[in-house]
């Protein structure tokens, strides 16, 4: 039987990795950061000195970056080269060049065939931006989670555990979001939408138990295509 996948796309800070983790573990199933893979491919061009580098010279690297997967206390694991790519993968330094590397068609196919592999792992709980779209169409389920900027700002922030009451650093916070899905919205291959069938949730006030609450009503319920 083929594995069940649940796709839960939205932009940057909107709630999907806790969200994603915790329901993954609700229900048994791998959770699979899509981002942490992007993340780990603009690392590994960084430490190879192809930061801010040409398209064309990014497509050659990609047959010189190995990924490895495998399941480490019921979690999924990776490598890139044979290096742990956390806690790095969630610097500014390669936030700020990720989504450069991921409009590039060919590397979001690379990224995209790693993806398609994880079902060998079993029922996958699956986060991004182009999950229900392009990588898993046919998602048993497919949710998009939103929240309104300066939510997603808080978040993040808190995330980083800057102090809320720096008002500069949570101005550049929702800068540097909006810049981020500005440019993941807008690029040609994949951009971030909403898939046809899909769940919108908007979740500026709803607590993370709440969104997992919405999500495991609709997959009781069956009704796996919004309508
Ligand atoms: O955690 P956050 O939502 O900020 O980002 P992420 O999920 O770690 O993704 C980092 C970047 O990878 C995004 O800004 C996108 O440019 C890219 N990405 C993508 O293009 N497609 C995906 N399925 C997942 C991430």
């Amino acid at each position: 039987m083929s594995p069940l996948i649940i796709a839960i796309d939205g932009p940057a800070a909107s709630g999907k990795s806790t969200v994603s983790r915790k329901l993954a573990e609700r229900l048994g199933y791998v959770h699979v950061e899509s981002g942490a893979v992007y993340r780990a491919l603009t690392w590994q061009l960084i430490r190879d000195g192809l930061a801010g580098a040409a398209a064309e010279t990014i497509v050659r690297h990609l047959s010189k970056v190995t990924l490895h997967f495998f399941m480490e206390h019921g979690r999924l694991r990776f490598t890139v080269n044979a290096a742990d790519p956390e806690p790095a993968i969630r610097s500014l330094a390669v936030q700020e060049f990720v989504s450069a590397v991921a409009a590039i068609p060919e590397a979001r196919a690379w990224v995209n065939g790693h993806l398609r592999g994880l079902r060998r792992f079993g029922n996958l709980v699956m986060e991004g931006r182009d999950i229900g779209t392009v990588v898993f169409p046919q998602a048993t389920f497919k949710f998009y989670l939103d929240a309104e900027p300066q939510e997603r700002a808080r978040r993040r922030q808190r995330e980083q555990q800057f102090s809320s009451q720096d008002l500069t650093a949570s101005a550049e916070v929702e800068r540097a979001l909006l810049r981020r899905d500005e440019s993941d919205q807008s690029r040609p291959t994949a951009p971030l939408a909403l898939a046809p069938g899909a769940y919108r949730i908007e979740t500026t006030h709803l607590s993370v138990e709440d969104v997992i609450e919405r999500i495991l009503a609709i997959i009781s319920s069956g009704r796996n295509v919004c309508v």
